[in-house]
């Protein structure tokens, strides 16, 4: 475990994520629309080490139904438990903002071979005894 880490809150710049996409192959979204969904966030952590960002993660949210979006760790760290405090902190940030006798169903599409890492923190693989698949639909625009 990786010492000095300093985990920041609701601080995410364009910059940064533009940078960790960028740093795990992801093709990134333009400007405008990616500062414009960046302040629409309902939560997001940035791990610094030594000044440097080396992981995010974000939520998009409205109080009951929430999206887990966006985590990602640089190659250089990854397997050190970054991603996991990442994921801890986001759920329990939503833990807390549940309203006792409330609920919130939370949400995520982990990358092909990544399920093991959600589950570990407790999301079922879809479909389950409850639900049916998970539904995608990208809409590009040219
Ligand atoms: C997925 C990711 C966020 C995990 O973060 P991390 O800090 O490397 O993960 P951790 O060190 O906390 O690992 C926790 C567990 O996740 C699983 N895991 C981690 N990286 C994995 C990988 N690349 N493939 C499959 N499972 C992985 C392992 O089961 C690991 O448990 P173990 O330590 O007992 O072996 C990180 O590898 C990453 O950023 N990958 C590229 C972007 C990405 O795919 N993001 C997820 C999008 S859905």
């Amino acid at each position: 475990m990786l010492e000095n880490l300093e985990y920041i809150e609701n601080d995410l710049s364009y910059e940064i994520y533009y940078k960790l996409r960028d740093s795990v192959g992801w093709r990134n979204f333009s400007e405008q629309q990616a500062r414009n969904a960046l302040q629409h966030s309902y939560y997001s952590i940035v791990v610094l080490h030594q000044n440097e960002a080396i992981g995010m993660a974000r939520i998009i949210g409205d109080g009951i139904y929430f999206i887990i979006a966006d985590v990602i760790v640089v190659p250089e760290y990854q397997g050190k438990g970054i991603g996991t405090t990442m994921m801890k902190r986001l759920l329990a940030y939503i833990d807390e903002n549940v309203p006792v006798g409330g609920r919130a169903s939370v949400q995520l599409i982990a990358e092909k071979g990544k399920e093991v890492f959600y589950e570990q923190q407790g999301f079922k693989r879809m479909p389950h005894e409850h639900c049916g698949s998970g539904m995608r639909k990208v809409i590009y625009k040219e």
